[in-house]
């Protein structure tokens, strides 16, 4: 079992948008997915509470049950479970850092997210994890300089995970019907992008994987 957590100390950046979806798309490709809700908001448990299959079980847990609630999953069938954040500096993010494998964090190309990916990453060094950023909520003409600058910046901080997300519509959309894109519109841009990042989550943990068994090894 793997375990990622979707961390940005800034709100709006699109965790619960991002957990959504590619839980979804995980779950299409094989995986059985398990969703925890860590953001008082719940806009996670309310999506799943819309979503009429009962496919992708959502349950809300507090920060000191999560490595208890992880290592009961982690012996039953489960491969991945997606922990979204609230938006703050809280003992929820703290606790769902030190829990996952990988941590995700999406950032829009402006400024202000840059720097506040900034602080979250100062925070995942510290505890040694795994991280890696999303660029999210681009806009979808031609590569402007801005969001040029911003992917620069993140992979200069330590890896920015493929595609660029884009802003629109069926993002929106999904989220509102309980889905996700590539359920929404299978063969849209927005179901693509999120198949093309499940792609890229998976290949990161797997090189993880390497990591840990050359420890082990060693
Ligand atoms: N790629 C996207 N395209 C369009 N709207 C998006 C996208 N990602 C997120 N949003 C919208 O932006 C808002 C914030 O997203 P959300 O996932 O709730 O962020 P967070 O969980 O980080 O606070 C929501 O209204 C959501 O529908
Ligand atoms: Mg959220």
């Amino acid at each position: 079992m793997r375990t990622i957590a979707f961390i940005n100390q800034k709100g709006g950046t699109g965790k619960s948008t991002l957990s959504a979806c590619l839980a979804v798309a995980a779950k299409d490709a094989g995986e059985r997915v398990f969703l925890i809700d860590m953001d008082p908001q719940k806009s996670l448990t309310k999506w799943g509470h819309r979503r009429e299959e009962k496919d992708l079980p959502v349950e809300t847990v507090s920060p000191g049950k999560l490595p208890s609630v992880l290592a009961a999953l982690a012996r039953g069938p489960v491969t991945l479970v997606i922990i979204d954040t609230p938006a703050t500096d809280t003992p929820a993010a703290e606790a769902a850092m030190a829990g996952a494998d990988l941590c995700v964090i999406p950032a829009r190309p402006t400024i202000f997210d840059i720097w506040s990916s900034e602080s979250t990453r100062g925070k995942l060094k510290t505890l040694g994890k795994d991280y890696a950023f999303v660029l999210t909520q681009c806009s979808a003409m031609p590569e402007s300089a801005r969001v040029r600058d911003g992917a620069a910046a993140l992979e200069a901080m330590g890896g920015l995970l493929q595609p660029f997300i884009c802003s629109r519509v069926d993002y929106q959309e999904a989220a509102r019907e309980g889905m996700g894109v590539t359920e929404i519109e299978p063969y849209g841009k927005a179901a693509d992008e999120i198949r093309q990042l499940w792609t890229s989550v998976k290949r990161r943990l797997s090189r993880l994987k390497h990591v840990e068994k050359s420890k082990k090894a060693a």
